[in-house]
């Protein structure tokens, strides 16, 4: 049976995210935010982070498939959906669930930057820095975790375990 050791409580997701919140809120203030959720492990935390920022900001979604049903990155950016919104002379964010080796938010940045956005930045629910192969910066992570394949609040493993409202580190 797969073993799921609890990593971040309901608690501490709400704690960073009321924090990461109010310093893109600050940061922000009378831009023209667009935050770009990578689907499909963002969409909690995307929804979550909206609701406690104090500024208006524009939603829309990005759909990366990097990894299969496996646990490691190709790094081999594949979009299976682009974003909508014109982000042209915009500031973006990209919320991303996890940063692993950092090759998905790297091509990610160097696509929403070739799109003409004025500022490109990146906000991760967790930033895990064992696997890192690049040097590109996340620039509000909400939790730093060193390493072990993570799922629950968005994050799955094959499609399972997105459902959980806290995270797990999961052992096979
Ligand atoms: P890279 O390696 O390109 O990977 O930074 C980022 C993508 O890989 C997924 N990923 C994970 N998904 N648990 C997951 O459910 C994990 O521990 C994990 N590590 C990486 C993630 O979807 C991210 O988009
Ligand atoms: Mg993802």
């Amino acid at each position: 049976m797969p073993e799921l050791i609890p990593v971040l409580s309901k608690k501490t997701i709400e704690e960073q995210i009321v924090g990461i919140a109010r310093r893109i809120s600050d940061d922000y203030q009378g831009c023209e935010l667009v935050l770009v959720g990578v689907l499909k492990g963002a969409f909690i935390f995307l929804s979550d982070l909206v609701r406690h920022l104090t500024i208006p900001v524009k939603i829309d979604f990005i759909r990366a498939a990097s990894y299969g049903s496996g646990m490691s990155s190709s790094g081999d950016l594949r979009l299976s959906a682009d974003t909508e919104i014109d982000v042209k002379g915009k500031d973006v964010l990209i919320v991303e669930d996890i940063a692993d080796t950092g090759l998905t938010l790297e091509s990610l940045k160097k696509h929403i930057t070739s799109l003409g956005a004025k500022t490109v930045k990146i906000c991760a629910l967790i930033d895990k820095q064992e696997r890192r192969q690049t040097s590109v910066s996340i620039d509000y992570a909400c939790c730093k975790v060193e390493k072990g394949f993570l799922v629950g609040y968005g994050l799955d493993y094959a499609e399972n375990y997105r459902e959980l409202p806290e995270v797990y580190h999961l052992k096979l």
